[in-house]
């Protein structure tokens, strides 16, 4: 019989205490300590404890890697956030908001696996539901078994008949362990769950999706320790109202955490988006002021992104500076710089930056793009439509040179750009035999502002 013992969890970071305190030891949150109980392993592991002892030290050139080791999902979009598809024997937890289309998403890549044997473990909905938006989603397959259970125990009794080469558990807060008494959903029971699957995984070399949830705060519900556990994690995020999804990984043991999956929410399901420049660009009036495009690069991929500022005199008192989908740290940085560098009267406007299509992007090479939409609208001097900017602001008004310029400028010719602004320092190293477009080198702030607007 294990041993029974009951330990303090925090809610928000997972920290482990003996007892009760008002105040989280570990990220120093008040009221977030919980009472539960946890099993003491001791004696279980006696399978583990025996191969530990038979393992012995390789030389690293003498290991095998089997050259299957990546299943491909079918989903180009999945399996480049993945890092070239999914490992085998990986655990991969996709996090978002209710109702974001994490289960559409998971139903959907499960549809069109080529693998046999798939099963996908329910515990929200019902078979007939299920099958109801496999329906809607308009694929078939015969290799796709559907289990709703909640009780991990029973969903391990059928995966050793059935075998399954691919596991998709959703979600992993209503799963539970026998083992353990608190209610599914908790940190030791979303933290036992998350174990046992792990080490399924790897003992079986099953590649596991976890669908978790998200809190109000936006972090993945249970521990911390959870995101520590499994290998991928991958966030779905969106703004409801509008029918664009990205996936995003933030941690990806096998592959880089910069790269972004989009797509679009229609009546029959997601969508792949190929070419996202193309639907972040709206198609704008000419004479619009205020808009400007930025040649911006997530993960290996570039982005055309719009950015539209509304800058007008601040009705009441205290200006207001609001941003979406741009850090507003850096917005006010570049609004300072703007004001002190380029004798710009920006003190008494308010400020709205927006960056199209629901996006938010850290590449500091849309800062240039960012300045000039500002000035743009503050001097009611629209932009050329032909014309888009690659570069970072320093604090001296200086611009400064990005990287990998020559994917940018690529990616802006293929969209039907004319004219890109850049770094002088960019200039140096670039290969003009393969640039058509003109290219536009400064070194300041304030002479790329006076050549646009005067
Ligand atoms: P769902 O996958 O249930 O979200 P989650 O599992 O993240 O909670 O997605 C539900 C939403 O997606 C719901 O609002 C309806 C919408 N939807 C479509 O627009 N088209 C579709 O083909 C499907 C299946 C869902
Ligand atoms: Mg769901």
């Amino acid at each position: 019989m294990a041993k029974q013992k009951t330990v303090f969890f925090c809610k928000d970071c997972g920290t482990q205490s003996p007892k009760w305190q008002g105040k989280c030891p570990g990220c120093g949150e008040w009221n977030t300590l919980v009472e539960e109980e946890l099993v003491s392993n001791e004696g279980q592991n006696w399978e583990e404890e025996k191969k530990i002892k038979l393992s012995k030290p390789v030389l690293i050139d003498e290991i095998k890697i089997d050259h299957e080791q990546r299943i491909k999902t079918n989903d180009h979009e999945l399996d480049r956030v993945l890092g070239g598809g999914l490992v085998r024997g990986s655990l991969v937890l996709i996090g978002g908001e209710p109702g974001i289309g994490k289960s559409t998403l998971l139903l959907q890549i499960a549809l069109q696996l080529s693998s046999r044997n798939i099963l996908y473990v329910s515990g929200e909905e019902s078979e007939q539901q299920i099958k109801m938006r496999a329906q809607r989603i308009g694929r078939q397959s015969s290799s796709l078994y559907i289990l709703t259970e909640t009780n991990l125990n029973a969903i391990f009794n059928q995966i050793k008949s059935l075998k399954p080469s691919v596991l998709i558990i959703d979600s992993i807060q209503t799963m539970f362990a026998d083992k353990i008494e608190a209610a599914p959903g908790s940190i030791s029971q979303v933290r036992q769950c998350t174990a046992e699957l792990m080490k399924y995984a790897k003992k079986t070399n099953t590649p596991i999706f976890l669908i978790g949830h998200i809190t109000k705060e936006g972090s993945l519900a249970g521990p911390k320790i959870l995101e520590h556990m499994v290998d991928t994690v991958i966030q779905f995020e969106g703004d409801r109202h509008l029918s664009y999804r990205i996936l995003r990984t933030t941690k990806n043991r096998f592959g880089s955490t910069s790269e972004l999956g989009i797509y679009e929410m229609q009546s029959n399901g997601l969508r792949q988006v190929s070419n996202p420049s193309e639907i972040l660009i709206s198609q704008r009036e000419d004479g619009l002021s205020g808009i400007s495009i930025g040649a911006s690069l997530e993960g290996n991929r570039p982005l055309l992104i719009e950015i539209q500022s509304l800058v007008s005199p601040a009705a009441y008192g205290t200006p207001q500076r609001s941003s979406t989908g741009f850090d507003s740290k850096r917005l006010n940085m570049l609004l300072a710089v703007l004001e002190k560098r380029g004798g710009y009267r920006l003190g008494m406007q308010d400020v709205f930056l927006n960056i199209a299509g629901g996006l938010r992007i850290d590449d500091p090479a849309i800062d240039l793009a960012v300045a000039v939409s500002i000035i743009s609208s503050l001097e009611e001097a629209p932009i050329p439509k032909k014309t888009c900017f690659a570069a970072e602001i320093g604090l001296g008004g200086e611009i400064r040179a990005v990287n990998r310029i020559e994917n940018r400028i690529l990616e802006a010719e293929k969209l039907g750009f004319e004219q890109i602004y850049i770094s002088e320092y960019n200039k140096k190293g670039l290969n003009f035999s393969r640039i058509n477009m003109e290219i536009k080198a400064y070194s300041k702030l304030d002479s790329v502002l006076s050549t646009l607007i005067n």
